[in-house]
């Protein structure tokens, strides 16, 4: 049965993930997987998660199934995270979802069946697992040009030049904040130009929404999102709350359709619930759950946002720290965009041999595309400093 299968083409970020475990040089450092990291290098249960998932133990009084799209309360509470007060929430059809990649899927699933010709671009680069994910629900898929890197900044001009060539009905998978792997975001004055482009070709916006709160502000990473679903007829939003509820792997997020009207976003819902059921039948509860406690309960609401405040504002920080570190060692400006991106990555100008050799000398793992987690950069000035030698060394000409 399985001996013709091809050997696995495995994923470089859990490749990476792998290496770093088994590397026993104490230490080592891991700037690879996009989790959150504090000051001591854990990944924490955040505090009002925490508390949510007291609540919920305590007053849970049965595991029976919460059916296909989730647990209602949940989805209207992501719906307003996402868009805030004030939308027209009729329009929207949310789906309880598993993780941002299970919305990511079964959004791809019913786009394919509504739409059978259309095909998908993503930004070139893009996380790596968006090819594989998205190609596997059948959608044709193919890139556009994203990230300049000579400037560490979005090549508007390539990637408007694409978009405006592309047929009628494409789909577009667009970032809505935060840019994985290169933290190079549009700015408010190009979401624009790009919302102009997709409204006069008719492209259809997929949004992947996996950082909110990471970026700029919770508010102000949803603005692009939140503009372009002013603008257009329709769209689709895969939220994750995998990073900014710290809940990796309880695989919580939310599959969005935004829809012309009412019947409409009615209409797609229940054919993404048929595409869930037959997928994976029916989301888990226990994140979801925790999560919509946070977000239904104004205390534990308002900690979360002191929380992720604090993560966002650490991560500027380091980003700050770096490039400074970066300029005097590099005794250049080759790093000083790290400083202005944004969320949980960069992307370093280095090549191949320079990255294994921050692997194997000293014990720095960075994805294969030069994509750190800036999350995973040392406060502790001298680790800093010791980071910031290591790839001045091996950058070196
Ligand atoms: C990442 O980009 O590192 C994260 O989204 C984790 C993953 O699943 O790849």
């Amino acid at each position: 049965m399985f001996a013709s299968l091809a050997d696995p083409k495995p994923d470089v970020i859990l490749a990476l993930m792998a290496a770093f475990r088994a590397d026993t040089r104490s230490e080592k450092l891991d700037l690879g997987v996009g989790v959150y990291k504090d000051e001591a290098g854990k990944t924490p249960v955040m505090r009002s998660i925490k508390a949510a998932e007291k609540r919920l133990h305590d007053s849970q009084t049965t595991k029976a199934y919460v059916g296909p799209i989730g647990d209602a309360a949940f989805n209207e509470a992501m719906v307003r995270q996402v868009f805030g007060e004030g939308f027209a929430t009729e329009r929207v059809g949310c789906a309880q979802s598993v993780g941002g990649s299970g919305a990511l899927r079964v959004i791809a699933e019913l786009l394919r069946e509504a739409s059978p010709n259309a095909s998908i671009h993503v930004s070139d680069p893009s996380w790596p697992n968006h090819v594989p994910l998205l190609g596997a629900a059948g959608l044709t898929l193919h890139r556009y040009p994203y990230f300049d890197n000579s400037t560490g900044n979005v090549d508007i001009e390539g990637m408007l030049n694409a978009l405006s060539q592309l047929p009628s009905g494409d789909i577009v998978v667009l970032h809505g904040c935060c840019h994985n792997p290169t933290g190079a975001d549009l700015t408010t004055e190009q979401w624009s130009r790009v919302a102009d482009v997709m409204e006069s070709r008719g492209l259809f916006p997929f949004v992947d929404l996996a950082y909110q709160g990471f970026g700029e502000g919770l508010e102000e990473d949803a603005a692009a999102t939140r503009m372009l679903a002013s603008r257009l007829p329709a769209m689709a939003v895969a939220a994750s709350c995998s990073k900014n509820f710290g809940l990796y792997r309880e695989r919580v997020g939310a599959a969005m359709l935004v829809a012309p009207d009412a019947a409409q976003a009615k209409r797609a819902l229940g054919k993404l619930s048929a595409v869930i059921r037959a997928n994976y039948s029916m989301p888990p509860d226990h994140g979801a759950n925790s999560t919509r406690i946070v977000l239904d309960d104004e205390t534990l609401y308002a900690d979360w946002r002191v929380e992720l405040e604090a993560m966002r504002l650490r991560m500027v920080a380091l980003r700050q720290s770096f490039a400074d570190h970066m300029r005097k060692r590099s005794n250049s400006d080759r790093f000083d965009a790290v400083a202005t991106q944004k969320g949980m990555f960069s992307r370093l100008l280095l090549d191949t041999a320079q990255i294994d050799a921050l692997r194997e000398d000293h014990g720095i793992y960075i994805v294969g595309d030069g994509r750190i987690n800036v999350a995973g950069l040392p406060d502790d000035t001298d680790r800093m400093a010791a980071l910031c030698d290591a790839i001045a060394v091996v950058t070196r000409d």
